[in-house]
């Protein structure tokens, strides 16, 4: 099968009420949805992205008046709807037993957000029920930000991608649990920073990282270290301009057929080697190109990707999170925490 790549609403919704999931594009990266009650196309999803059972989907559902079916809304959750729906935050909530096992991998929580993006809301009117949604990409490779990238990846298994452009945030949405309402949890950083979080709450929001996600699956199932991968190996340094490699082997990598990516230009003109994720050099703009930049490195047929890390704060959290799980090496010696 090879994937028909289209721009109608209408041609989605008729693949998702046949049962078959659908690439769909939302304000972070494309994911692959299927109609929150059919159980068959739901298992589809599993089995196109290869993705482990144990590793449960988010709900996406078009207000906060959609969600009382699905999880127990708290004055919480109803604070941080308010201000950041629709968005890319994700919340996970106790769920109620209209969630199916399968979408929850039989858990008692269940992880819901509601997308800003146009395309994926005019989706979910015409079907006038919540979908659940990964990113469209097969197991631990990295998100797909365009249709194209979607096609490149998954175009084989697929039937139906609704092109609605390059995906404007490029990130993977804010995980946070609500489930203790005294104590939120970050479980993944994202577009909407731990900071912001903090600030708006005025309590204290705790973090879980990737070493305690792999020692405690049930807090943050599929949360694995290793993740969106390129298939390039990708050093990680800490900074291009004054990075020394340590030894003459590592040198040989760094010099050798490689492509190094700078956050923002450095002062001095690039050679072809040299890619930078944020020309007007800011952080959301380099947020929104990494995972297309690692997409296209790797169609380039390079021998290593070499990049730098964003500084660790706000937005650049996100990045660097995503850094460290698509990390073949880990160079930096300013490892932050
Ligand atoms: O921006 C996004 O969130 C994108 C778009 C398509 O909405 N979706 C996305 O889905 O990134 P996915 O499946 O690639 O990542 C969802 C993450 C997984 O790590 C999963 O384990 C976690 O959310 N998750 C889902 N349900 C959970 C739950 N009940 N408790 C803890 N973590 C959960
Ligand atoms: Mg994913």
């Amino acid at each position: 099968m090879r994937a028909i790549v289209g721009t109608s609403v209408e041609e989605a919704v008729r693949w998702l009420r046949q049962g078959e999931p659908v690439a769909l594009p939302t304000e972070t990266v494309y994911g692959l949805a299927a109609p929150l009650s059919k159980e068959s196309a739901i298992r589809k999803i599993y089995a196109y992205k290869q993705r482990p059972a144990h590793n449960p989907l988010i709900v996406h559902v078009l207000g906060v008046e959609s969600l009382q079916a699905i999880a127990e809304v708290t004055p919480l959750v109803q604070r941080l709807a308010e201000r950041f729906w629709p968005g890319p935050l994700t919340f996970v909530l106790k769920k109620k037993p209209s969630v199916p096992d399968i979408v929850t991998a039989g858990q008692a929580s269940v992880a819901v957000r509601c997308p800003s993006s146009p395309i994926f809301r005019d989706v979910l009117t015409a079907i006038q029920e919540p979908l659940v949604a990964p990113s469209a990409n097969r197991f631990q490779q990295v998100s797909p930000t365009t249709a194209a990238h979607v096609m490149n990846n998954m175009g084989d298994v697929l039937s139906y991608i609704l092109d609605g452009g390059a995906c404007p945030l490029g990130l993977e949405s804010t995980i946070v649990s609500l489930l203790d309402e005294c104590r939120p949890m970050l479980l993944r950083d994202g577009p909407i920073s731990w900071e912001v979080l903090q600030d708006f709450l005025k309590i204290p929001v705790g973090r879980s990282n990737a070493v305690v996600a792999e020692k405690m699956p049930h807090l943050a199932p599929g949360l694995y270290k290793r993740h969106y991968s390129p298939k390039t190996p990708l050093y990680w340094v800490d900074c291009l301009s004054t990075f020394a490699p340590s030894s003459d082997e590592e040198r040989k990598i760094f010099q050798e057929q490689s492509v190094h990516v700078f956050l923002f230009p450095p002062l001095r003109s690039l050679q072809p080697c040299e890619r930078v994720l944020s020309p007007w050099g800011n952080l959301e703009e380099a947020a929104a190109n990494l995972f297309a930049c690692l997409q296209a490195l790797d169609e380039e047929h390079w021998r290593s990707i070499w990049i730098e890390s964003a500084p660790q704060q706000g937005l650049g959290r996100a990045i660097n999170d995503r850094l460290s799980r698509a990390a073949y090496v880990d160079l930096r010696k300013n490892q932050c925490p």
